[in-house]
């Protein structure tokens, strides 16, 4: 296993090209409402990117269609932009990958469509406080089992179960790199975290239980009990005594 130790000028262009992500997700933000498509998503999303002399990392990526992921309600992850139109009350997960001067910025999060549920909403609150739980205690010296354990307890905690079938990964110069990141663990378990790596925190966690399955499509994840999902995604640089988000 190579896991890539990326210098601190790797960290300004990670940085660089996760600020275009970011802001990739804040412009869709006003966009999103009800009745719009999911299609319009992804071409409103790849124009940003464009305009910022980026490229999406998914489009064609494994023969991915198009350029983000949008995955609705209990649509777990890699849900196909379409003619769909959201919904008053849907919640969407929005993922987006940008390639800039070479390295990939990735990141997502899900947005509330209009007024949602509030079950729906303790869901989504729920997801990103256990991501940011999971970053907080990243520094060189703790194992990937204890970043997968904050995440995990603090979704368990609140009645939500945490994704087996994805993970995070490594990323950087290239879309997936090693290691995988679970989002679920035991303390002490694992590789140790060094320096100088850089990977995502994405957290699926499913109002139900975390079983998924794929549909025909052959992308399209979805929960087993059809029960809700939520995902946020952040891409992460370890520095000397902590960590750095590339994607704020
Ligand atoms: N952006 C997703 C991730 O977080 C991967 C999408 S792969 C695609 O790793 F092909 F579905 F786009
Ligand atoms: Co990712
Ligand atoms: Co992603």
């Amino acid at each position: 296993m190579t896991i890539k130790k990326y210098t601190k000028e790797d960290f300004k262009l990670l940085k660089l090209a996760g600020k275009i992500t970011s802001n990739s997700l804040n412009y869709i933000e006003k966009i999103i409402k009800p009745g719009i498509s999911t299609n319009l998503i992804d071409e409103e999303i790849n124009n940003f990117l464009k305009k910022n002399n980026a490229y999406s990392a998914p489009l064609f990526y494994r023969g991915y269609p198009k350029s983000v992921c949008t995955s609705i309600n209990h649509v777990v992850c890699h849900g196909i932009p379409s003619e769909k139109i959201l919904n008053e009350g849907d919640i969407v997960n929005v993922d987006v990958t940008a390639v800039l001067n070479g390295y990939h910025g990735d990141a997502s999060k899900t947005f509330c469509v209009g007024d949602v549920s509030i079950k729906a909403k303790k869901l989504v609150q729920t997801t990103y406080e256990s991501m940011m739980e999971g970053i907080n205690i990243i520094k060189p010296g703790i194992k990937l089992g204890d970043l997968g354990f904050a995440i995990q307890s603090y979704a368990e905690a609140r009645g939500f179960s945490v994704v087996r079938d994805f993970c995070g990964h490594g990323v950087g110069k290239s879309f997936h790199e090693e290691p995988n990141i679970l989002h679920y663990g035991k303390k002490g378990e694992g590789i140790e975290i060094l320096e100088g790596m850089v990977f995502t925190v994405e957290p699926m966690i499913n109002e139900g239980n975390y079983e998924t399955k794929v549909l025909k499509d052959g992308w399209t994840a979805v929960t087993k009990d059809k029960t809700l999902s939520a995902q946020f995604e952040h891409t992460v640089g370890v520095t000397n005594n902590g960590f750095e988000i590339f994607t704020l």
